[in-house]
């Protein structure tokens, strides 16, 4: 069994991300190695995964006292209803701090489960085992976690490190490919935030990345958890420079808020079109230059990642996005945080824009 290994050092927690297949199977050796000690564990599945990967995982944990909560995962389940059924368990159940909660799902099963273990008793030991290609590269490496509200995306939540990341490929083969796509959308921006040279792997590998053929979606996966961690070894609490990590985000979360977090757009799609955004702005701001532009286009438009803008939003839906835009985590001024790219490699986080450019672009973006 080959498993790679990235080392996470956070000024909170130093912990170890593991990429492999089939690494379940050798959970509790995992565990051991690992030196993560507990007696009871909480395990919150995504109702999606497949039963029989959820049974293997059981079995290996037989000698833990163990209880399943499934998990409905959805943007409107994102919420304070579904972390207080998993501290309704935990307290029901008398769990002390030394046991753990572990995730077993994408990266909305991980972001709830990590804020009720976060909030639970002040910190209770979190595993995470992320079963999307989204989570896998992105959300279960660098211990954001949280919920959604009426008021916008992820407004509620806590920065809280997990003991362990476990990335099994295995989990990925039952995906629709619609969520492997979402998956690669995060992977796209990790190399155009920090890394020229894995943006022209992806640009030469990308079909086989998107079969899950290997080496390359191990390599996908390595590289992109590696370029995160980098970033939050950085800046953990997200003061400044980790802000890159929401490129493409400010268009994204303001999108799928608009759209009430319908199924018609998930996350990453959003992303998807929340990067092509940003990217058509920081051209018509001068910031980037149209030949990079047409270069990073054409790999999305080459990789069929995405649908047209306007096949969700119209005119009537402008002034809906940039209210929750304006709402957006970044601002601290009246003004409009966005991070834009130079070039690949090359993100800018300081720059926030009057609400009526964003209204103009907008406009030009879905009516036009
Ligand atoms: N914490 C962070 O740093 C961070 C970073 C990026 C994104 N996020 C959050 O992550 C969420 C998106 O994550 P996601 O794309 O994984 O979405 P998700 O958790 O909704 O999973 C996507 C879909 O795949 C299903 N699924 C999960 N594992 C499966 C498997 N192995 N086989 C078949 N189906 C499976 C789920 O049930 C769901 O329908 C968003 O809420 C976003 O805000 C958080």
């Amino acid at each position: 069994m080959k498993i790679t290994k990235l080392k996470v050092n956070t000024k909170s927690q130093k912990y170890p991300i593991l990429i492999g297949s089939n690494l379940i199977l050798k959970i509790k050796k995992i565990c051991d190695i690992s030196h993560i000690k507990f007696k009871k564990c909480l395990l919150v599945i995504d109702s999606n995964v497949p039963k029989k990967l959820v049974s293997n995982l059981r079995i290996n944990l037989r000698n833990k006292k163990t209880y399943i909560l499934f998990f409905k995962a959805s943007e409107k389940n994102k919420n304070q209803k579904s972390v207080n059924n998993i501290l309704k368990i935990l307290l029901s159940k008398n769990f002390s701090r030394q046991d753990c909660l572990m995730t077993i799902g994408g990266g909305i099963t991980g972001d709830v489960g990590g804020f009720a273990a976060s909030i639970f008793k002040r910190g209770l030991q979190f595993i995470n085992i992320p079963t999307t290609l989204l989570s896998q590269v992105d959300s279960s490496v660098g211990g954001k976690t949280g919920i959604n509200s009426l008021y916008g995306k992820n407004l509620i939540g806590n920065f809280y490190q997990p003991k362990i990341v476990i990335c099994d490929t295995i989990f990925l083969k039952s995906l629709p490919k619609r969520e492997i796509i979402c998956g690669y959308g995060e992977i796209l921006k990790h190399s155009l935030i920090a890394d020229k040279k894995f943006f022209s792997y992806l640009n030469n590998n990308v079909s086989d990345i998107l079969k899950l053929k290997s080496p390359f979606i191990n390599n996908s996966i390595y590289t992109s958890c590696k370029i995160k961690k980098k970033v939050v070894e950085k800046d953990e609490k997200e003061k400044s420079y980790r802000k890159i990590l929401n490129y493409g985000h400010t268009f994204a979360h303001a999108y799928e808020a608009s759209l009430n977090y319908s199924k018609k757009l998930n996350h990453g799609e959003a992303v998807i079109l929340g990067i092509i955004s940003a990217l058509k702005f920081s051209v018509q701001e001068k910031i980037m230059k149209f030949k990079d532009y047409q270069k990073i286009i054409n790999h999305i438009n080459a990789s069929r990642l995405t649908k047209e803008i306007k096949k969700y939003f119209s005119k009537k839906d402008i002034k809906k996005i940039l209210s929750f835009m304006i709402k957006d985590k970044k601002n601290n001024t009246d003004k409009i945080n966005l991070i834009l790219l130079k070039k690949i490699g090359s993100p800018i986080i300081d720059k926030a824009y009057d609400k009526y450019k964003l209204q103009i672009f907008l406009k030009r973006e879905l009516v036009d």
